[in-house]
């Protein structure tokens, strides 16, 4: 049975686990302010969002990691064991019938699908372009980072929330390999490891990795990642307006065995504004029924 915001708050990590969660983000900028380029300030981005992705070099190799191994700085590569996915959306799928096409598996395209049947690869993937936005920021470090093309696009749907008097704040954006490590390990301590996999992704399976996605809050903590979220003023001007500035709401309302994740009406993934226009005049919800992807309940 698909669970979503009436399954409760009891199904999702609780204000401690989540207090737990932004410490660590917090935890890990301060580690990063310990290294040679930790203690620089990111530049803020100024450039308007495009549908392009900016490229950026990554290192070589594929892998994944079950929660159980330890976190390390830099991710064991392992073969590969299932054919690699299709680079570019099937010929019949809706997305085929855009102008510009985009890789499916490159984490520097705006359509790189991550999902649980989706690992990054490389596993440690770490986006070049990094920035911090100029938004309102609930978070700092990391955290308050996004790949420069996903920054200028929130920049723009921050701005025209605030126009219409609606407060927005950046709460979790980009996560390393190893944030993400700590993030699933607190799920998993907080609520098993069945639950973890229905709120959290496993380390080198987060859309947060890619510097395509944030999670939004509303500036005061009102049930900030709960399901009561939804009804806030931010999360219900997300998702009517999102789609304009070039995001979905990557995990929508009773779409878990598609997307494998309860809806997280919090959860922005930038596309495009051409794809995520698409996707809404379409009424698809999901980036796997609009690339024609199988869908993703489980990992493999
Ligand atoms: N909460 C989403 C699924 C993530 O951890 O990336
Ligand atoms: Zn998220």
């Amino acid at each position: 049975m698909c669970q979503n915001k009436a399954a409760g708050d009891a199904l999702l990590p609780g204000r401690r686990a989540v207090s737990k969660l932004l410490a660590a983000g917090a935890g890990l900028a301060a580690l990063a302010a310990c290294t040679p380029d930790g203690g620089t300030a990111p530049p803020s981005s100024s450039s308007a969002p495009t549908g392009s992705a900016s490229p950026a070099p990554s290192a070589s190799g594929t892998g994944s990691l079950s929660p159980s191994e330890p976190p390390s700085a830099v991710p064991p590569s392992a073969p590969a064991t299932t054919a690699p996915p299709a680079p570019a959306p099937s010929p019949t799928s809706p997305a085929a019938a855009l102008p510009k096409q985009f890789s499916l598996t490159d984490p520097t395209s705006p359509w790189v699908v991550v999902n649980k049947r989706r690992p990054l690869s490389p596993a440690g993937y770490v986006p070049a372009d990094l920035v911090q936005p100029n938004i309102r920021l609930a978070v700092s470090g990391e955290a308050a980072q996004l790949n420069s093309t996903t920054a200028a696009a929130a920049e723009q749907l921050f701005a025209a929330a605030a126009g219409d008097g609606v407060v927005m704040t950046l709460a979790s954006g980009y996560r390393s390999y190893d944030t993400q490590v700590s993030t699933y390990n607190s799920y998993v301590s907080s609520r098993g490891q069945a639950e973890a996999d229905t709120a959290s992704a496993r380390p080198g399976f987060s859309e947060h990795q890619t510097g395509w996605a944030f999670d939004i809050g509303d500036g005061g903590g009102a049930c900030a990642f709960q399901p009561c979220f939804a009804d806030q003023p931010a999360a219900v001007w997300a998702k009517a307006n999102a789609h304009r500035f070039g995001f979905v709401v990557r995990y929508p309302w009773m779409q878990q065995e598609i997307t494998g994740y309860y809806y997280e009406s919090w959860h922005l993934r930038y596309v495009g504004v051409e794809a995520a226009m698409d996707m809404s005049t379409r009424g698809i919800e999901t980036l796997e029924q609009y690339f024609g992807l199988e869908a993703a309940p489980g990992y493999l």
